[in-house]
């Protein structure tokens, strides 16, 4: 119930996902299937991580949010495994990110004019 109440209210999201085994993590799908409900008509994020930097666990993310009615965005960012291990190494954030900050940009600016739109959609004049 917690999770529930916390992802009522806002109008998009940002998916943080680390890629194992070609996949995305279990426990992502389990709670991506919890909120399918609270999560419909929103626009969605991604960030991924890991050695092939999260690439395949984000395509095979967008059809699970497509099927729970969420509108993934074309921008994503694709964090390499060693930005990982330097930031448990203690490298600080400003130098470990920068080189992302376009990309993470471009991804904002889209998930903002998506989750503006959708808000449309889910008046409930319109609402299915
Ligand atoms: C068993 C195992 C399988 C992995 N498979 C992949 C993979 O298929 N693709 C990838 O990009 N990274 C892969 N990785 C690297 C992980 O994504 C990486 O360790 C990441 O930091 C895990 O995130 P976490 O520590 O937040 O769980 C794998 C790591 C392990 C231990």
């Amino acid at each position: 119930m917690k999770l529930r109440r916390q992802t009522t209210s806002p109008d998009g999201f940002i998916i943080i996902a680390a890629e194992y085994n070609h996949g995305y993590t279990a426990v992502l799908k389990n709670a991506l299937d919890y909120v399918a409900h609270e999560w419909r008509d929103k626009a969605v994020g991604f960030v991924g991580y890991g050695s092939a930097l999260g690439s395949r666990a984000i395509e095979q993310l967008r059809g699970v949010v497509v099927e729970l009615q969420m509108a993934p965005i074309r921008y994503a960012v694709h964090m390499p495994f060693e930005v990982v291990m330097a930031g448990n190494k203690g490298t600080p954030e400003s130098e470990l990110f920068s080189a992302f900050d376009e990309r993470a940009g471009g991804m904002l600016d889209q998930l903002i004019a998506w989750s503006k739109a959708l808000k449309t959609l889910r008046m409930p004049t319109n609402a299915a």
